[in-house]
């Protein structure tokens, strides 16, 4: 089972704070059966170049490695970056080394508002270059914003991939909600998006356990099934190091 959105590698944005919390929410991932775990910390174009962000990224998470007890060194972890949409992006060059490491994935983060027309034609025109295969971050923050669903189906019909939040459907006041936009198929892939061991943990396991209950057994199954073919279908040999 795969991970595709989490903030486990320390000090680089606001998740993990020390390689003790990460290793702690690494081992919750795994005892929950996470075997793969992208680590995508924010990327913010206004704060960073890809380069120097990627200079920061790859140290701490070269010494997350170096620091991983030999009981955690079966689970693979793929760096990567959330990245916060800015103005232009469809134009820059450099948005391909931003993917999940050893994949076409791009983790893409819209803002918490009403988007604009621009805004939107920019995503559909990174969707349409087809230059990487676009993974929605937390899709469930969006819905009120965006009011009109018609927009979302419209993303995954040009080939967007929609996240959500495991947290969306352990939350007793977005837990039913969770589950109609489920039904509704507006749910291609859960994450943890998990930056801590306090109140934004790993919690893979406890979700998928409420879907099968409220779902069926198939439902949660297939929801595994689609992020491990997922990312089969996106690893390539040309992004990686
Ligand atoms: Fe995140």
């Amino acid at each position: 089972m795969i991970d595709f959105h989490s903030h486990v590698i320390p000090r680089v944005d606001d998740g993990s704070r020390s390689s003790a919390m990460s290793i702690d929410m690494l081992k919750a991932m795994k005892s929950q059966g996470l075997s793969t775990v992208c680590c995508t910390p924010h990327y913010y174009a206004s704060q960073h170049s890809p380069e120097h962000f990627l200079k920061m990224r790859d140290s701490a998470f070269e010494h997350l490695l170096k620091k991983l007890p030999e009981d955690l060194k079966d689970i693979s972890l793929l760096p990567g970056a959330e990245v916060l949409y800015f103005p232009g992006m469809a134009e820059s060059e450099e948005l391909e080394s931003l993917c999940i490491e050893g994949t076409d994935l791009f983790l893409l983060e819209m803002p918490f508002r009403k988007w604009s027309e621009r805004e939107i034609n920019e995503v559909f025109m990174l969707l349409r270059s087809g230059r990487f295969k676009i993974i929605l971050a937390h899709t469930e923050r969006y819905f009120y914003y965006q009011k009109d669903p018609q927009l979302f189906r419209e993303l995954q019909f040009e080939g967007m991939v929609l996240q959500s939040n495991a947290g969306f459907f352990l939350n007793r006041w977005t837990k039913h909600k969770a589950l109609k936009l489920f039904d509704g198929g507006f749910v291609d892939l859960i994450s943890t998006d998990a930056h801590n061991t306090e109140d934004r943990v790993p919690n893979m396991g406890a979700a998928l356990e409420l879907i099968e209950l409220r779902c069926g057994k198939k439902a949660a199954e297939a929801l595994i099934k689609g992020g491990d073919t997922l990312l089969f279908r996106h690893l390539n040999s040309t992004n990686g190091k």
